[in-house]
């Protein structure tokens, strides 16, 4: 579908919130996206037509949602190229990240003692890192980047060596936007025996994500940053890497045979679906795909670039206004305007109905590097329009003369 200023005008009807609150400028979706009607459906059908618990039911009501709950995978699997088998449903990208964090040293080989990181992840793709690194003595190493925002593939090259036991990185920053070259960095890690993670939580809903072109181990998702509830992630793990990792939750599910003195794992991908799960979630995270496959990916990618480029030349023109944009970037802008802390800036705007996000936007080492305590942030879904724009723009002069 041709997304431009009319048809998105058409779309955004799909958006109670849109209907709900006419004035709404919401430029925040890289913090969570807005749900369309079509989803919020599907939650509501779940509860009124197929509430009942998967797996475990003999009868029509539980064999019906556990179809639901199947399906919706293999509606993920597709659109991300793989099998149903590969995926595994998580609360988030921070759990999906946090399970690898735990499953991973028991495959490790004892002489891949490091960890390689960028200066740009999110702290979900840094912390839980850190926390493995302390708890089986391994030492993390960062990709720098570089004045342009971009990765420093020299510095790739370097600090990707045969030690290296995880590549893990974020495919577009949360912060500067940046697209980073995800493949070249995991054919180096690939050289060197690597096991690599792609934290796809900005690029999901942005670009077309095909883990078998960027050839990554494992590829971790949040359902509500592609227009899906909360409360539902995604793992993607290679089936012959699955096949080897231990389970990180214990419980109902996800054996095969308990006795008392001990128990036999699942097959994957139930073995690490311990527990009740997030069923509707779950669906309706199915949903939300078709829903946004109608749209087209790509063609959503084009015109939140569109937007993007289009803010960046009018926040230019402000004197006083600093971005932070690298060459190759999706729809997330940073900006700093001066002598206003950025938390000011987002709540002036709150005045004007326009949400924007500040501050350090879980990226700390990231400010550091870049020298300063935070930025302001706007971020595009496919609802946004140029007229969004416009109203941020002359919010943000108004703004700025109210304070000289
Ligand atoms: C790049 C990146 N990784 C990870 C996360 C964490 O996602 P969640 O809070 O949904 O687990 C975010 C959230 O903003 C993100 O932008």
């Amino acid at each position: 579908m041709k997304l431009n200023n009319q048809s998105v005008k058409k779309l955004r009807k799909d958006f109670p919130i849109f209907e709900n609150q006419k004035e709404l400028v919401y430029l925040d979706s890289a913090s969570t996206t807005q749900k369309p009607k079509q989803v919020i459906k599907s939650i509501v059908d779940s509860y009124e037509t197929t509430n009942a618990n998967i797996h475990r039911g003999i009868y029509d009501l539980s064999q019906k949602a556990t179809k639901k709950y199947e399906n919706s995978k293999k509606i993920i699997a597709k659109f991300i190229n793989t099998s149903e088998k590969e995926i595994i449903f998580t609360k988030s990208t921070t759990e999906s990240i946090n399970l690898l964090a735990y499953t991973l040293p028991s495959i490790l080989q004892k002489e891949k003692d490091e960890i390689v990181l960028t200066e740009m992840e999110h702290h979900s793709n840094l912390v839980p890192w850190q926390q493995l690194a302390k708890r089986n003595d391994m030492k993390l190493k960062f990709i720098k980047i570089k004045e342009d925002f971009t990765l420093d593939l020299e510095d790739a090259k370097n600090k990707i060596t045969e030690k290296t036991a995880i590549v893990s990185l974020t495919h577009i920053s949360n912060t500067l936007g940046a697209i980073n070259p995800v493949r070249e960095i995991f054919k180096l890690a690939k050289k060197n025996n690597s096991i690599t993670v792609l934290d796809a939580a900005q690029s999901i809903a942005h670009m077309k994500v095909d883990v078998k072109k960027i050839d990554c181990d494992f590829l971790v998702f949040s359902g509500h940053k592609i227009y899906a509830p909360m409360g539902i992630g995604v793992l993607y793990g290679k089936k012959e890497l699955l096949e080897k990792l231990s389970p990180f939750n214990f419980g109902g599910d996800m054996i095969k045979s308990v006795t008392l003195e001990g128990s036999e794992w699942n097959t994957i991908p139930e073995r690490f679906e311990a527990g009740t799960q997030n069923i509707e979630g779950a669906i309706a995270l199915g949903e939300a795909i078709k829903y946004l496959e109608k749209i087209g990916v790509n063609e959503i990618g084009k015109w939140e670039k569109e937007l993007t480029d289009y803010s960046a030349k009018e926040l230019n023109q402000i004197k006083g206004v600093k971005i932070y944009l690298p060459k190759k970037h999706s729809g997330i802008l940073s900006f700093n305007v001066e002598n206003l802390p950025t938390h000011d800036v987002a709540s002036m705007l709150d005045d004007y109905d326009i949400c924007i996000r500040a501050g350090h936007h879980c990226n700390m080492p990231l400010m550091k590097k870049l020298r300063i305590s935070g930025t302001a942030r706007i971020s595009f879904a496919f609802y946004n329009t140029f007229e969004d724009i416009d109203k941020f723009i002359k919010a943000i002069k108004e703004i700025m003369g109210k304070v000289k």
